[in-house]
């Protein structure tokens, strides 16, 4: 039996009672909405947890790259993927063709007319058809045709197109400012045209406190929901203790009265800023702050806290944006009250083509 501080540091711990509330609670937040929930796999890049959000109630998974569903689809993990990115090329759409083959229902998105022809051909080239939503930007300012006079437009194309079985509109995520009219407005002249939006795809955990204000969606994609982090508590969705992911480190400096240092840097918690101030948060001593990260150091500041830990403490961080510190470790420590139940490795990680 390894117990939680037997493990060698750095380690990254998943508490499983937090984990396996976060997958309960907030299928139930989804499901009581009348929504499908639908989780991106990015935060945890593991089949096992896929498997156990799909045991909650998912009706399928999200995935960002070809490679993530490839490992979720040779782990078996569901038959129902949808892969929220454009996929260029002749190398690309026939994997994605390959994989297609292999389960119920692949949808994929485009929001450009390059990509969509590149998915009918490929689609025309495999003898099967290329489920596809049209990816629209409500605000966020990434990928997306940018009004849903673009998205109509675009989707009289997907319906000409041979081999494009069009499903509906996808964004990402739900908070950005303009969703509710752009949705709005869409099945307003979708409507006109005949179209049929039969999927409506949104997404992000901060937008789980506010499904109701989303009312036209059909499904749900959340990721970070099932560790949470930082950003998680500070945009409000989460407490310190829906906090699931712990990174476990040592301290291995304390060269002034204010300053440790602990053994984890920025190739194990990543750089990861956002909207957040320092670079993760201290389960022990709430009161300190991360200041600086180097790639094996991460340098705490002490300067507003009683109590300081020793050299060779092991400390909690909670980090500010979980799904990277998922691509940067090979695998993570399921633990439950203090003893390691399991040790997943992260199948996933780094599947980024
Ligand atoms: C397309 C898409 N859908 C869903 C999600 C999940 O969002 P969150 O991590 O806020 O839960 C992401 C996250 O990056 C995303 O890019």
């Amino acid at each position: 039996m390894t117990r939680i501080e037997d493990l060698d540091t750095p380690a990254v711990v998943v508490l499983l009672d937090r984990l396996e509330d976060n997958i309960t609670r907030v299928q139930g937040m989804i499901s009581s909405h009348g929504l499908l929930n639908r989780p991106h796999i990015k935060t945890h890049k593991i089949p096992a947890i896929g498997k156990l959000q799909m045991k909650a109630g998912a009706i399928g998974l999200t995935c960002q790259k070809l490679g993530e569903a490839e490992v979720f689809i040779d782990a078996g993990v569901c038959d129902d993927l949808f892969l929220t990115y454009n996929i260029i090329g002749k190398r690309k759409t026939d994997r994605l063709m390959e994989l297609a083959a292999r389960i119920k229902r692949l949808a994929v998105v485009a929001d450009n007319e390059t990509v969509l022809r590149g998915l009918s051909e490929a689609g025309q080239r495999h003898g099967r058809d290329v489920q596809l939503l049209i990816e629209c930007d409500t605000g966020f300012g990434r990928n997306g045709v940018q009004s849903p006079e673009a998205a109509l437009e675009l989707a009289r194309l997907a319906v000409k197109l041979p081999r494009i079985a069009f499903e509906g509109l996808m964004v990402f995520p739900n908070t950005a400012p303009n969703t509710f009219e752009f949705f709005t407005r869409a099945r307003e002249i979708f409507g006109k045209a005949g179209i049929p939006l039969p999927v409506l795809s949104g997404g992000g955990t901060p937008a789980l406190n506010k499904l109701g204000d989303y009312p036209m969606m059909t499904e749900h994609r959340a990721g970070t929901y099932v560790y949470n982090d930082v950003m998680m508590v500070q945009s409000g969705v989460a407490t310190w203790d829906n906090c699931a992911m712990h990174v476990r480190a040592t301290v291995v400096s304390c060269p002034t009265a204010n300053r440790a240092v602990i053994d984890s840097g920025s190739k194990v918690l990543t750089s990861d800023h956002y909207y957040v101030e320092h670079y993760g948060r201290l389960v022990e001593y709430p009161g300190a702050f991360i200041a600086n990260l180097s790639e094996e150091h991460a340098v705490l500041d002490f300067s507003q806290c009683k109590t300081r830990p020793k050299v060779g403490e092991v400390v909690s961080v909670i980090p500010n944006h979980c799904c990277s510190v998922s691509n940067m470790n090979d695998e993570v420590h399921g633990v439950r009250n203090g003893v390691v139940e399991v040790v997943w490795p992260v199948a996933a990680r780094g599947k980024v083509r």
